[in-house]
């Protein structure tokens, strides 16, 4: 059996979503101090609270290029409130599966989105 998934090695290959967005409504950037992989997600969110929007940066590796590719696919088009329940577990298993040893890797793109959903409602508490 091959070490990753078809889906793993086309989210890898051709990412979607890949750059910045202008004036975002939210960023999220969160690293991973051991392997020192980091990663940053940009949303555009309307006033339904839906994602219009959704783009990412990854300096890391390969697993979690396509988490983070795999991720905003995930959350692209969805309200608020569901992106929050983004787990890392859905994102691998959209992906048909990671490696064990590379579990971590998903995990930074719910932190990073975590963490964006975060900045977008504390800067509409404002
Ligand atoms: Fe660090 Fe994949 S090895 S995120």
């Amino acid at each position: 059996m091959a070490l990753y998934s078809d889906k793993v090695m086309d989210h890898f290959r051709n990412p979607r979503n890949v750059g910045t967005i202008e004036d975002p409504s939210g960023v999220g950037e969160v690293g991973n101090t051991a392997c020192g992989d980091i990663m940053k997600i940009y949303l555009k969110i309307n006033d339904e609270e839906i994602i219009e929007d959704v783009k990412f940066e990854t300096f890391g590796c390969g697993s979690a290029i396509a988490s983070s590719s795999m991720a905003t696919e995930l959350i692209k088009g969805k309200h608020v409130s569901e992106a929050m329940e983004l787990t890392n577990k859905a994102v691998a298993e959209a992906l048909d599966g990671l490696p064990a040893h590379k579990m971590h890797c998903s995990v930074l793109a719910e932190e990073a989105i975590q963490a964006a959903l975060e900045d977008y409602k504390s800067k509409k508490a404002q």
